[in-house]
């Protein structure tokens, strides 16, 4: 049975996993352990990032041991409104004490399939066989993930940790995009996808539902193991899901 909760509406999910990773960082920096923490792009997240960067959550994470990677970038540079890393570093980087040195964002900039190759070597030097403590990930109405769009190569990936591609069907146009791979995704201790909206509703209920087609409904590939994949969703795009 899948790990569903659901809330009433957008603002409840973010405090949802805005309670859920702060406690998750605690309990790592009472472990003396780091805590990583893999952002996803979109505009889901917003509301979670800026929640975390405000109080009460703000002062609750102890922000010097937080790690932060990215699920996916677009091939702009970090000022350009498309880019991930921008959205991410207005709504909550740029609020936190992090350490610069601890903040990992895909160099969109660079021609994207070096980049791809130096953010999956800093994985590989960084989580050796390992992955993060917790992954962010958002849905496209089409059943993409990070950027891993249908019918594209990087999700035949099995190999590489991270892969750029051109995808001519993505939510920004046809452009070239830098996304974590599914077997990196699947080395996570948790994964949080974060749902909300009407227009996901149908979609979902394929999914999770639905027979088992990952090359038409990417998401489908995330299945953590042996971490857990967590699906906080909203009443509207839980609507057509059994009860
Ligand atoms: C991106 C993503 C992408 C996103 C979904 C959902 O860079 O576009 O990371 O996978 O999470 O497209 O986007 P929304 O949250 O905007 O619906």
């Amino acid at each position: 049975m899948p790990d569903i909760r659901v809330f009433s509406d957008s603002p409840a999910v973010a405090r949802a996993a805005a309670d859920d990773i702060v406690a998750a960082a605690r309990a790592n920096t009472d472990a003396g352990r780091p805590f990583s923490l893999v952002l996803s792009g979109g505009s889901t997240p917003k509301l979670l990032y800026q929640l975390l960067a405000a109080e009460p959550y703000r002062s609750r994470v102890d922000w010097p041991n937080v790690e932060i990677y990215f699920g996916d970038e677009r091939a702009v540079p970090p000022e350009h409104a498309d880019s991930n890393f921008k959205m991410a570093n207005e709504a909550l980087l740029s609020h936190v004490p992090l350490k610069p040195e601890n903040v990992h964002r895909m160099e969109g900039e660079r021609d994207p399939t070096e980049a791809a190759i130096a953010y999956g070597r800093m994985l590989k030097a960084r989580f050796g066989d390992g992955g993060p403590d917790i992954t962010l990930l958002g849905m496209g109405d089409d059943g993409h993930t990070a950027s891993l769009f249908p019918g594209t190569p990087a999700v035949s990936e099995t190999h590489h940790r991270c892969f750029a591609q051109f995808v001519e069907k993505s939510t920004t146009g046809p452009s070239w995009r830098i996304t974590l791979t599914a077997p990196f995704i699947n080395r996570s201790a948790r994964v949080l996808a974060l749902i909300t909206g009407a227009s996901k509703a149908g979609r979902l209920k394929e999914v999770l539902h639905g027979p088992r087609d990952p090359q038409r409904l990417p998401i489908q590939l995330v299945q953590p193991s042996p971490g857990r994949m967590e699906w906080l969703l909203d009443t509207a795009a839980a609507a057509q899901l059994p009860c």
